[in-house]
């Protein structure tokens, strides 16, 4: 287990991270674990980003979106929850997210998650509904690309919701699968409404090495790991937020 202090706003939350496929020992080259600093890497570094969950309008300053790094934007987000990841880069990783410390669905306008890495060079996703009083997203994709080991963008992708295609729990909103609130076990409910993210990686490492597990997962067609491993989840107790890791090729 790491703990990752972001000291500058003295949050600290852990990340558990789970090995299901051996990984050998691998050298770390990355010393940065802070998600607000600048980071080069290469393949099988830790990378460290984090999530900050909120409504649309608390990543905006000025009408324009700012990293949660940045202060202009740490009043707005004092109030709300961040989780921090260190997944190794280009390994397939999925974020297990413990919906009832986010709440999203109780966020006035609806409930947004944005990832975020980086201070000079500072990248951040656009803002990413979760759940409103009405439905509830609970499986996202999301690449982050590189260039020479530095982060240059954080994409949400999506299957135009071919994986819950013809399942009644589900309806398509915006693109994506989603289930009606109602049917979420804390509304009363059945389904489990848990929120995992699927994070794969693409571009070039310091070294020119190309990272290429987003190109196998898209060509895989596979935008979703959750359902293969959703038997694991009875043994994630981590207080905040899981983190299970994937060895390359699924
Ligand atoms: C989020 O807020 C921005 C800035 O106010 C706005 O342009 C954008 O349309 C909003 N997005 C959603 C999905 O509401
Ligand atoms: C929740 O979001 C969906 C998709 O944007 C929208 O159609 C619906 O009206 C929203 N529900 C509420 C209560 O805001
Ligand atoms: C529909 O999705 C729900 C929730 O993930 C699942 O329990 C159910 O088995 C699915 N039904 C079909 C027909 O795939
Ligand atoms: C999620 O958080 C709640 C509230 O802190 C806790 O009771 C529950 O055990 C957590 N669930 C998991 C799977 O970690």
């Amino acid at each position: 287990m790491e703990a990752i202090n972001c000291s500058r706003y003295g949050w600290m939350y852990f990340a558990m991270l789970l090995s299901i496929l051996s990984v050998g020992a691998r050298a770390n080259t990355n010393k940065v674990y802070s998600p607000c600093m600048d980071a080069t890497v290469h393949k099988n570094d830790g990378f460290t980003f984090g999530l900050a969950f909120a409504s649309n309008k608390s990543f905006f300053y000025n009408k324009i979106q700012l990293s949660p790094c940045d202060s202009r934007l740490a009043e707005k987000l004092r109030e709300h929850k961040i989780s921090l990841f260190r997944p190794q880069v280009d390994e397939v990783t999925l974020l297990l997210v413990n919906h009832t410390e986010i709440n999203p669905e109780n966020v006035e306008g609806g409930g947004f998650a944005v990832a975020y890495a980086g201070k000079k060079h500072a990248v951040v996703s656009a803002p990413h509904f979760l759940a409103n009083s009405s439905y509830r997203i609970t499986s996202l994709s999301l690449v982050l690309n590189f260039e020479q080991g530095r982060l240059q963008n954080i994409l949400w992708k999506n299957d135009g919701c071919k994986s819950c295609l013809g399942n009644s729990s589900f309806a398509c909103v915006r693109g994506e699968c989603a289930i009606q609130s109602t049917a979420c076990i804390e509304a009363g409910g059945r389904v489990d409404c848990s929120l995992s993210i699927q994070l794969t990686w693409s571009g070039t490492d310091q070294r020119q090495e190309v990272l290429n597990s987003w190109y196998q997962m898209s060509n895989l067609n596979q935008y979703s790991l959750y359902g293969l491993y959703s038997n694991l989840k009875s043994t994630l107790t981590d207080r905040f937020s899981n983190m299970i890791r994937f060895a390359k090729s699924p």
